[in-house]
């Protein structure tokens, strides 16, 4: 059985990824194709994807910036279309769903990540989804060791049931039970999380919305709903997000820029690429703190001060 990926294709992701993204690829001997995004959303379009895509694509590999739902329709469509992998690394979009439906499960597979800076906090660790049946039962080999059996008593072979073959050489990549314990107590506060993040993104929007150099994310259509993982503004010009980012630093507010264009990495070696929207977005805009434990009192902004 043949893996999403193999070595020698191509993978499209929008330049604006997490560095793991691309890593993975590039681990799987693959090659990562980066394609722009929309400038606002910093979401990949349809449109970005399809400009990317060659005879050797096999997969494209999105995320939901933020946690707001990308265009998943036309994605999906287009996808289809060309009989291109969709993975949707929804590490940003734990409880994101696009028309009524939950990020993550669009594609042929979906990941999601528990680790210290997410919403769903497991100390480490994360979740990979897999439509196929065959393709699952291999990612579960997979992820232990290439067993198939998970203790003695599962084993088929019913005396030497220390016995075993493997027929692939599988990393480690389980989660402990300690993790796993914590992650069922934060799978139950996960409403109360997305309600609080709900609640100061909302505020930004109203503290914000008459500061004229700033622009503030678009509003979620009525068919998005967002995880509220992250919440940016845009500047007119590069000066003043980096003026911005470091007045706030002075003040030890905690601002960044989310995520860094890949093709800007000299590792990647795709410096020759131009990607605007990218690129404009990079440049201007600032990612304001937003979590659960964020106090109202905090965010009493007098902004335009
Ligand atoms: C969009 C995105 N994908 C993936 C990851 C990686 O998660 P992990 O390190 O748990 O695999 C992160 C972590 O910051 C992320 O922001």
């Amino acid at each position: 059985m043949k893996c999403f990926v193999e070595p020698s294709d191509e993978v499209i992701m929008p330049t604006c990824s997490f560095v793991g993204a691309a890593n993975a690829v590039v681990d799987r001997g693959a090659r990562v194709v980066f394609c722009d995004v929309d400038k606002l959303t910093l979401n990949a379009t349809a449109k970005a994807i399809e400009e990317k895509i060659s005879p050797a694509t096999k997969a494209v590999c999105i995320l939901h910036f933020g946690g707001v739902p990308c265009e998943l329709d036309e994605i999906v469509e287009l996808c289809a279309a060309k009989n291109i992998t969709l993975i949707e690394d929804s590490a940003t979009a734990v409880s994101s769903f696009y028309k009524g439906k939950a990020c993550g499960t669009f594609g042929q597979a979906g990941t999601w990540s528990f680790d210290a800076m997410k919403i769903l906090v497991c100390g480490d660790g994360g979740m990979i989804y897999v439509k196929d049946a065959d393709k699952f039962k291999k990612l579960r080999q997979n992820i232990y060791l290439g067993l198939v059996s998970q203790s003695g008593f599962t084993n088929s072979v019913d005396s030497k049931w220390w016995e075993f073959q493997i027929d692939t050489f599988g990393r480690r990549s389980i989660m402990n039970d300690i993790s796993s314990a914590i992650g069922l107590v934060q799978l139950e506060k996960l409403p109360k999380f997305i309600a609080k993040r709900k609640h100061v993104a909302e505020l930004y929007d109203s503290l914000l919305a008459n500061v004229d150099w700033l622009k503030l994310p678009p509003p979620l259509k009525d068919y998005q709903k967002s995880s509220y993982y992250m919440y940016h503004v845009q500047t007119k010009n590069p000066e003043d997000r980096d003026r911005l980012a470091s007045y706030l630093r002075g003040k030890n507010i905690y601002t960044t820029f989310r995520y860094y264009p890949l093709h800007w990495v000299n590792l990647y070696g795709q410096k020759f690429e131009h990607l605007p929207n990218a690129e404009a977005a990079a440049l201007c805009t600032l990612c304001l703190p937003i979590h659960q434990s964020l106090a109202d009192g905090k965010l009493n902004l007098s902004a335009g001060k």
